[in-house]
């Protein structure tokens, strides 16, 4: 598969802080990546970083290849092409994303038409087009209203509608249904999961529900304190987690068939620049040892996937006999 989006060693950091540290990622094309993590842990600034939108005061180190370019080094008119047209984001609350003084057409279109991807008679239309494939049945009259008019299910189908539209070849998606009720959420996302898949787009999906981004993903990459512990084929990942927190975070969750009691992870999660020296996992890890809080455990591959962990051999053999 060829890769469209690699990070290497990405650190994000304000002041004397890391906020994201040494993330490494590839999305290859018509590829589904999901991000995983608990809040704080760093997966917005990560891609806000991949699309240089970082915050005022925020900086960004490591390199950001999107297509064979870098994107943090790349000159200001190659970076608003690619923030135009090569890669979309949709936010976790559309409402705060949107201009409440203009119209839906007005808001869908305007980016097209502005940077002359298309005029705007051609624009409305394909945007009328897109509203009615992800299930906005009204789409002519959608159009002409503003944002309070329309439900948040609804506004969300807009923000997609103004990802698709110029055609991205990524579509980072963070959180995308999280603010929305339980029903319209999973519409929303299959809605959003076809146009991708039928298309060919690449997506990086932004949750910290890894149920739902093993269920929609090929692969995932599970972040904790603004780096990356375990990255896999979602399925794999998921059956046999290699590093604890992975291991946690699938203990602690509700299962559907069956009334248990669940096993929270002990502790809080911590932000990178609270990070020692050691594992930042190894304070809330049942099977820490004394070189986990002094040494931080290298990425490796093992099985065929990536973990940083000293003892994933150890987290995979205790799973197994678990199982057994
Ligand atoms: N503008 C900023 N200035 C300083 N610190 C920031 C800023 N934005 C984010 N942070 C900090 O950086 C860390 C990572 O934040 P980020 O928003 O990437 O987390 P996240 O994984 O997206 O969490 P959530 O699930 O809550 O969206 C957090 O500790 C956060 O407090
Ligand atoms: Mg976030």
């Amino acid at each position: 598969m060829n890769t469209l989006l690699e990070v290497r060693d990405l650190h994000v950091q304000v002041a004397d802080r890391t906020l994201v540290d040494d993330v490494s990622l590839t999305v290859g094309a018509a590829e589904s990546v999901g991000l995983v993590g608990e809040s704080g842990s760093g997966k917005s600034l990560s891609i806000r970083a991949a699309m240089r939108l970082l915050p005022r005061g925020l900086r960004a180190s490591g390199e950001i290849v999107f297509d064979g370019k870098d994107v943090l080094t790349t000159s200001r008119k190659e970076l608003a092409r690619y923030r135009a047209g090569e890669v979309a984001l949709i936010h976790q609350d559309p409402r705060a994303h949107i201009n409440p003084s203009r119209t839906v057409g007005q808001f869908v279109t305007e980016g097209v038409v502005d940077t002359r991807r298309m005029p705007a008679a051609q624009a409305w239309e394909a945007a009328c087009a897109l509203m009615r494939d992800v299930g906005i049945v009204d789409a002519e009259r959608r159009m002409h209203q503003y944002p309070h008019q329309l439900s948040g299910g609804l506004l969300q189908r807009v923000m997609i509608v103004a990802a698709l539209l110029p055609g991205p070849r990524l579509i980072f998606a963070d959180e995308p249904t999280t603010a929305l009720d339980v029903t319209v959420q999973s519409e929303v996302m299959a809605v959003l999961l076809e146009q991708i898949r039928e298309q060919g787009r690449s997506l990086l999906f932004l949750t910290h529900d890894l149920d739902l981004a093993a269920a929609v993903t090929d692969r995932l990459a599970v972040m904790y304190a603004g780096t990356i512990v375990e990255t896999g084929r979602s399925a794999e990942l998921c059956a046999r987690p290699l590093h604890p927190y992975t291991a946690g975070l699938l203990r602690s969750r509700p299962s559907a068939t069956q009334v248990r009691r669940l096993q929270a992870i002990p502790g809080r999660p911590i932000a990178a620049y609270e990070a020692g020296a050691g594992c930042p996992f190894s304070a809330r890890c049942a099977f820490a040892q004394e070189r986990c809080h002094s040494e931080r455990p290298p990425r490796r591959v093992l099985e065929g996937r990536e973990v940083a962990c000293h003892r994933a051999e150890e987290v995979a053999g205790s799973l197994r006999e678990r199982a057994s």
